[in-house]
This record gives structure tokens, C-alpha cells and sequence, in this order.
């Protein structure tokens, strides 16, 4: 019998394309060492034998990757929604975070996220720790022990902080960086480091450059911050008089794609020119739809983006953002996509749950390499979701129960959950 080799039956669910899903019920999905390795109505002769799960009516879609979601903000989430970005970041965001210099406290409160995590619907996550090294290891280390696969940043910060949340210097910050890229790198099964310079308010040109070498050095991705509020994109006009737009600001460090794989959260406001370096250099855009709606930073093109053939996915941005759900972030991103549509360009046609479905799932999903869909040969992530806590008299088809979960499911709703073939949950 092949060993390491299993099948799931459900209603088997994935993106054709960005335009197209295939929904299959009573089929098989197969998986071997870790990947996908087929869809099939009847089980093949050389996979009679193998173990198979039967879960019925329930749909069975690919992990879902939260692209952009910031960790030590879990704690006071839906809270002070009151104020935008950069008022937002002073009166609650840096408070909070500076709590993590206390290894205990970390402890605490990563240990609620990694478990909320765990029990969501996503299977891949990108994440902003603080600028704190210890604390950032604790965070990598719960997280390593769910069996999601993430990607964590210890976060540079070296000008326009607070008293509590600021490295010291550029060297400083840059010294942090590299100790704790050799503490963690290839460390963990699950958990590897990714760059994080918080956006360009927060990050000297200086310490800009210093990520830039050690990135060129350990080949490390990167994620941060792009374009998502008015303020904050006049004030890196001021504080990068020589660049043209405020990708500029990082593509001069080579820290905007290309041979440095990149993550740029929100792009709500972003330039025709900046969005041509976007495309050419294939920075991936993290829509984070519920945090610019909380934070009423705007809404971004996510249309515009999709059928220019961009690299797109879906973040929580949690604290801006209130619900870990990538499912939750499916349905807002068509609702924003809705309001895009009858208040500013009319020739932006809303989002499908076609589309949506895919930027949560292959969108995001593709920065881990081949995730986020069942064809053959994609890492075996896949979430199985049962709707019986949403009764309804009607007789559904299986596109209108995806529908219904996108808009209505819970951790309730999740039967199980598997990544790179293991089940976690
Ligand atoms: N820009 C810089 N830092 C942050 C943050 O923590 N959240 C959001 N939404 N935007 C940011
Ligand atoms: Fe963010």
C-alpha cells in the first residue's frame, strides 16, 4: 500500500482560474507525501486501500493565506476605531505593542493569537511581530507548534516611534535584525523570518539600506506597508523629497520585489506609476478590505489590480482589521468592491465570489509557492466546512453553500483542517 497517502470525499471545491471554480461533490481528493495528487468521482485501482475520510455534504476548499496581519495587535482589536492611520498608530497601536518588551506578557497574549489561528480558516499567514527579539522568537516558536506555515517579521523601527516603541539607531536595529535572523532561520518546521520594515515613516534611509544588504545576503522576503492613507503618503513625500511616488521609497533598496519577494499590505492609493512598478517587479498586494474600511483609509482597486494580472491576496491587518477569517475577508472585499463600483468608477465591476474565493486561496496563497489549490502537485492544504450551524429550508447547491460560508461561517463551521498534508485541527 502507498504509504503517506490518504483521500478526503467531500464536495471538493477550487479555483479553475481567477474567473472560475470547480465544485465536485462526492468526489475524492487525493493526497501523497504532502501534496495533491488528484480529484477522482470513483477511487482509482492503485489507490484502493488507502485511508479515506468521508465527509459527506461538507465542502472541502484549499487553505486560506491571511497575507498581512500584525500579531501583537490581536489583544485590542475591535477597539478605538475611532481615529485614522496615523493617529490610530500613536494613541493605541505603539502603547500596545511596546508591551511586548515583557517576555511574559508576550507569552500571554501570542499564545491567544496562535490558538485563534490554529482554529480559523487560514492554513498560511504573514506576520508582524514588534521590534522585540524575544518576544518575536516566543511568537515563531507558538506558532511553529500549530502546524500553520508562516512566515513571522521582527519589525524595524528606528525613527518617528514613541519613547517606549523605538530602536535606538539604524546599527541598532540592523544588529537586532541579524541576531535574530541566526536564531530563527531554518529553526522551525512551520515558521521561517521574513523582513518587516514597518513602512517608510518608521525606517531611516540608513536602516533602509542596512535591510537591503542583509536581505541581499540571506535572501530573505519581505513585507511592509504601502499607499494606504492620505496623510501618510504626503508625509513620505516630505520625508523622501528625492522619490517620485512612495513605492520609490523602497523599490532605490532594491526592498520592492524582483529578486527580493515582496508583501506591500493596502496600495488603497496607489499611483499609475507606482502600480507599473508593482506589476514589473511582481510585488504582491496584500487587500486588506475590513481594516481600510475601520481605519476609513479608502478602498482599494482591487478590480484594477486583479485584471491587470497582479499578484493579489487577502489580509485580516488585524488590529485594523477585526476577524482573523480570510472568508470573513472574502465577503468584504466584494462589499467594498460593490461601493468601489456605484461611488467611484463605474467602469469597476464588483468582485465575484469567484474572485474573492481565489484571492484568498491561490491569490495569497502563491507566495508560499504552489498553495492554495488542489491541483496536482500544490502543497495539501485544505480546510473542510460543514453549514449545519446555518440551517435554512432551502435546498442549496454547493456554490450557494460556498457563498453562505463566505458570508456567514465560524470556527463552528470548520470540520477540519490539513496543511502540507497534515491535519491539524
Ligand atoms: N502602517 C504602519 N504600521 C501599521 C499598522 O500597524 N497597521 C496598519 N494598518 N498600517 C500600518
Ligand atoms: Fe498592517
Amino acid at each position: 500500500m502507498l504509504t503517506d497517502t490518504f483521500a478526503l470525499k467531500g464536495t471538493i471545491c477550487y479555483s479553475i482560474s481567477p474567473q472560475e471554480l470547480s465544485i465536485t461533490p462526492n468526489s475524492y481528493l487525493i493526497c501523497s507525501q504532502g501534496k495533491c495528487a488528484g480529484i477522482f468521482p470513483v477511487l482509482p485501482e492503485k489507490y484502493r486501500g488507502i485511508p479515506c475520510k468521508d465527509y459527506k455534504d461538507d465542502l472541502i476548499i484549499p487553505g486560506l493565506t491571511d497575507l498581512h496581519v500584525h500579531a501583537p495587535q490581536y489583544t485590542f482589536r475591535a477597539s478605538g476605531m475611532d481615529l485614522e492611520l496615523l493617529d490610530w498608530l500613536n494613541t493605541y497601536t505603539f502603547p500596545q505593542e511596546a508591551r511586548y518588551e515583557d517576555p511574559e506578557f508576550a507569552k500571554e497574549a501570542y499564545s491567544i493569537f496562535a490558538e485563534d489561528m490554529k482554529k480559523s480558516p487560514n492554513t498560511r499567514a504573514c506576520i508582524f511581530g514588534t521590534l522585540h527579539v524575544p518576544a518575536t522568537e516566543i511568537l515563531m516558536e507558538q506558532l511553529d507548534k500549530t502546524g500553520l506555515k508562516t512566515m513571522v517579521g521582527k519589525v524595524n523601527m528606528d525613527r518617528n516611534g514613541s519613547a517606549r516603541l523605538q530602536e535606538e539607531s539604524a546599527q541598532t536595529s540592523a544588529d537586532a535584525t541579524v541576531r535574530w535572523i541566526e536564531d530563527t532561520l531554518n529553526r522551525f518546521e512551520n515558521t521561517n523570518p521574513i523582513l518587516t520594515p514597518r513602512f517608510t515613516p518608521s525606517c531611516s534611509d540608513e536602516l533602509m539600506k542596512k535591510l537591503s544588504e542583509i536581505q541581499k545576503k540571506y535572501h530573505l522576503p519581505m513585507q511592509s506597508h504601502l499607499s494606504e492613507n492620505f496623510g501618510e503618503i504626503a508625509w513620505v513625500k516630505e520625508l523622501c523629497p528625492n522619490t517620485h511616488f512612495y513605492g520609490e521609497a523602497y523599490s532605490q533598496f532594491d526592498l520592492f520585489g524582483g529578486d527580493c519577494p515582496t508583501i506591500m499590505a493596502h496600495c488603497v492609493h496607489s499611483s499609475d506609476e507606482e502600480i507599473a512598478l508593482m506589476k514589473k517587479q511582481g510585488v504582491y498586494i496584500a487587500h486588506c478590505p475590513q481594516s481600510n474600511t475601520n481605519l476609513s483609509s479608502g478602498i482599494s482597486p482591487a478590480r484594477r489590480y486583479l485584471d491587470e494580472g497582479m499578484q493579489i491576496g487577502l489580509g485580516s491587518d488585524i488590529a485594523g482589521g477585526t476577524s482573523v477569517s480570510i472568508l470573513r475577508a472574502m465577503a468584504d472585499a466584494i462589499q467594498v468592491s460593490k461601493l468601489y463600483w456605484r461611488l467611484i468608477d463605474s467602469s469597476m465591476k464588483p468582485l465575484t465570489v469567484e474572485e474573492a474565493f481565489y484571492m484568498g486561496t491561490e491569490g495569497g496563497g502563491s507566495f508560499f509557492g504552489k498553495v492554495g489549490n488542489f491541483k496536482d502537485g500544490y502543497e495539501f492544504d485544505a480546510v473542510v466546512l460543514n453549514d449545519s450551524t446555518i440551517p435554512t429550508p432551502l435546498k442549496l447547491s454547493p456554490k450557494n453553500k460556498l457563498e453562505r460560508l463566505i458570508y456567514l461561517s465560524d470556527d463552528r463551521n470548520i470540520t477540519a483542517k490539513y496543511v502540507a498534508g497534515r491535519k491539524i485541527l
